[in-house]
């Protein structure tokens, strides 16, 4: 099978395209490279095809899609705090760049194609755990464009011929998720912090929830939903189903890592929602979705790959 990962140099991204390789798929991949690195790929170089271009730009996108069958669109700017500094740039690439990935799906003839959504989508409602029969109710631009994406999607299933699925996912990490940008996610973070002997910084009290979810949970989503029969339509969320507070992830960090911390507390960002939880029974029915790595055996492995990374640099 022939198939595109857009992003497919990010984090999510390049262990996609690691499991589709391993398959025995035949990748595309098109990234820009703005967040993603190209030695997240230096494991499958040779064995896939590397198209650098922007999602921003249709002819790109148009080459990308060329005698694919799936499309996994995952490109994206993916930063709350950066969609608030940037929201012209977040719609292009987010909300524009995703309308570039579905006509050209269409005009191609693609079977299917799996949206990278975000639980974003839920904004700060107090209702847990969060269902997909709840209102879209984003906070940030980046939110906004994601949600955008979700809808067209739906419109694309239901008048243009197009099969989508789109996934919300909830707070990914794992293994080639970065620690060293302004905007990195809080796993890495702690995990470099914790590793380093420096102090993490938590923003807010530390007692905000997440829905952590190892990596290869949400590669499983995206295999399933490319295939699925009855999920064509919908808006998936992908989560664990559970919830940890800062607090005890830094403590279970300083577990796997097998070192003690103190973190500073900053005051709370702009746009970050208090507590997310992913009712996970819509992914059970649509997809046949079952997480199989749980928090601590994701963050042993993410403790794992880290040790082995920092040694290489
Ligand atoms: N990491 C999470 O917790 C999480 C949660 C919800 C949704 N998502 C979504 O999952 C997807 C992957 O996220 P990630 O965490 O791997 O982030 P990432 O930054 O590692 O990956 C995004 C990839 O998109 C590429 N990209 C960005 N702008 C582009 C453009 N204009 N043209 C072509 N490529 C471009 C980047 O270079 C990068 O390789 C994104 O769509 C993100 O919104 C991630």
């Amino acid at each position: 099978m022939k198939c595109l990962v857009t992003g497919g140099a990010g984090f999510i991204g390049s262990n996609l395209v690691h499991a589709l390789v391993g398959r025995g798929a035949d990748v595309v991949v098109l990234d820009n490279f703005s967040t993603g690195v190209r030695e997240n790929l230096d494991e499958v170089t040779g064995r896939i095809k590397l198209i650098e271009g922007d999602l921003r730009d249709r002819s790109a996108v148009t080459e990308a899609v060329d005698g694919v069958e799936v499309v996994y669109h995952l490109g994206a700017m993916p930063s709350v705090p950066r969609s608030v500094e940037q929201p012209l740039t977040s719609f292009e690439v987010n909300a524009m760049g995703t309308l570039h990935v579905l006509l050209a799906a269409k005009e191609a003839s693609v079977r299917r194609v799996v949206f990278a959504a975000s639980s974003s989508a839920y904004g700060d409602t107090p209702t847990l755990p969060k269902h997909e029969g709840m209102p879209q109710s984003p906070l940030s631009p980046y939110a906004a464009d994601k949600v955008h994406g979700e809808n067209l999607c739906k419109v694309f299933t239901a008048s243009m011929g197009l099969e989508c699925v789109g996934l919300r996912y909830f707070n990914v990490f794992g293994p080639r998720q970065r620690p060293d940008s302004a905007y990195a996610a809080v796993i890495p973070r702690f995990m470099e912090a914790v590793v380093s002997g420096s102090q993490p910084v938590i923003y807010g009290d530390g007692l905000q929830s997440r829905d952590f979810t190892f990596v290869q949970n949400v590669i499983g989503a995206n295999l399933l939903a490319a295939d699925a029969p009855d999920a064509p339509g919908h808006i998936v969320n992908i989560g664990n189903g559970s919830r940890t507070t800062l607090i005890e992830l830094l403590s279970k960090i300083c577990e796997v890592c097998g070192k003690d911390t103190t973190p500073i507390h900053e005051a709370a960002r702009l746009g970050d929602v208090r507590d997310s939880q992913a009712d996970i029974s819509l992914a059970r029915r649509v997809l046949g979705f079952e997480p199989t790595v749980d928090l601590s055996a994701g963050l042993q492995l993410t403790a794992d790959w880290f040790r082995t990374a920092r040694q290489a640099t």
